[in-house]
């Protein structure tokens, strides 16, 4: 190992401490148990060695005691390995419900990075120190993995589903980022580093007009608003429950009953298939009659319908008449000093009024 070359990468998120306990606990049984099982290999070699050349070994007739030690003691700890890593996988797992979302595009070869303010980088992401962030990753082409050392989490970035990766960084720095699938010629280039802020520089950043490659776009929820309209969604999916198409007001993460009597929970991964194959999975109560959107929207089309979907919360539909002024849709844990957003605040997302007449 060169001179300089950690042995560990530094711990930088709140799960950092929790893997690295779990990894010590593996290794050190793992150590234990093959220095045991090496050092009895030598030992009974020398000590039960044949001494002269006609002797025969002792039959051997079973131990039950032993047999039952010799199961019980591995059953515990492999049963403190299972319990333990369960728990630190739901960990990893479960993202926080008020974790600051930023969507995540893969691609041969970089990393596109969408904050829900409009910024957009590539190959860098600037983060909060001391909140939860969630990434909301997808591929538009090949596999890809994200992973982040210091953080101790990597997820696969799987074309045609959606992933999520969480955590919370609990000290500023910037941190190596790498993808960690090989996905083509140009794999070891997919690298770029993560920056964390404190939270109040982290607004600064969010409130600067520029981001990495010059621009900050419009917020994926405006866009995908912008793209409900254009694609003619919102004349079936209404907010006044009279649409031929489900209400999507508060619909994410509930569980929705589907006409064959299953019921499923409306995830990100639930909605992307819904548009692109409405018929899958149909909602209790309404016909197949959705074209699908298969080959109409792109990845990217898809994170900002989805982002806009997100942002249309239960109470918001009732809203919708009126959208209460400088309410912003943006999800934040910390909340965004007035006119720090580079967009301008999205307004309480609101459906057409009902003049607009869908074909119901
Ligand atoms: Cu993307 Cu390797």
């Amino acid at each position: 190992m060169p001179p300089g070359v950690p042995l560990f990468p530094e711990r930088a998120s709140t799960v950092a401490g929790q893997v690295d306990a779990l990894y010590a606990f593996l290794v050190a049984v793992s150590v234990f148990f093959s220095l045991l099982i090496a050092g009895l290999i030598v030992y009974f070699a020398v000590k039960f060695r044949r001494r002269t050349d006609d002797q025969m070994g002792e039959p051997i007739t079973g131990a039950l005691s032993l047999e039952i030690i010799w199961t019980i003691i591995p059953f515990l700890i492999t049963m403190v390995m299972f319990v333990w890593g369960v728990r630190v996988y739901f960990t990893l797992y479960t993202p926080p419900e008020q974790a600051l979302e930023i969507n995540v595009l893969g691609r041969q070869w970089m990393w596109e990075f969408r904050h829900g303010t409009g910024q957009r980088e590539i190959n860098q992401l600037h983060v909060p120190v001391g909140s939860p962030v969630k990434l909301l990753m997808a591929s538009q082409d090949v596999i890809h993995s994200l992973f982040v050392p210091a953080f101790r989490v990597k997820a696969d970035v799987v074309p045609g589903t959606y992933r999520t990766l969480w955590f919370e960084v609990s000290k500023p720095g910037e941190y190596h980022l790498f993808c960690a699938e090989y996905c083509g010629t140009q794999h070891s280039g997919m690298i770029g580093k993560v920056v964390a802020l404190e939270p109040t520089q982290y607004q600064a950043w969010l409130s600067g007009t520029l981001s990495a490659d010059g621009g900050a776009d419009e917020s994926p929820t405006a866009a995908g608003e912008k793209l409900f309209v254009d694609l003619a969604c919102h004349t079936c999916h209404r907010p006044d429950r009279q649409g031929i198409g489900p209400m999507l007001a508060g619909l994410l993460g509930t569980r929705v009953r589907l006409r064959d009597g299953s019921a499923v929970v409306a995830d990100e991964n639930y909605i992307r298939e819904s548009i692109l194959h409405p018929t899958a999975k149909v909602v209790a109560g309404f016909e197949p009659v959705m074209p699908p959107y298969q080959g109409r929207v792109n990845e990217l089309q898809l994170l900002q319908l989805i982002a806009y979907i997100k942002s249309l919360a239960p109470q918001t539909a009732a809203a919708a008449v009126m959208p209460p002024q400088g309410q912003s849709a943006v999800t934040l844990p910390g909340e965004i000093p007035p006119g720090a957003a580079a967009a301008p605040p999205v307004p309480a997302p609101q459906l057409p009024p009902a003049e607009r007449e869908g074909p119901s």
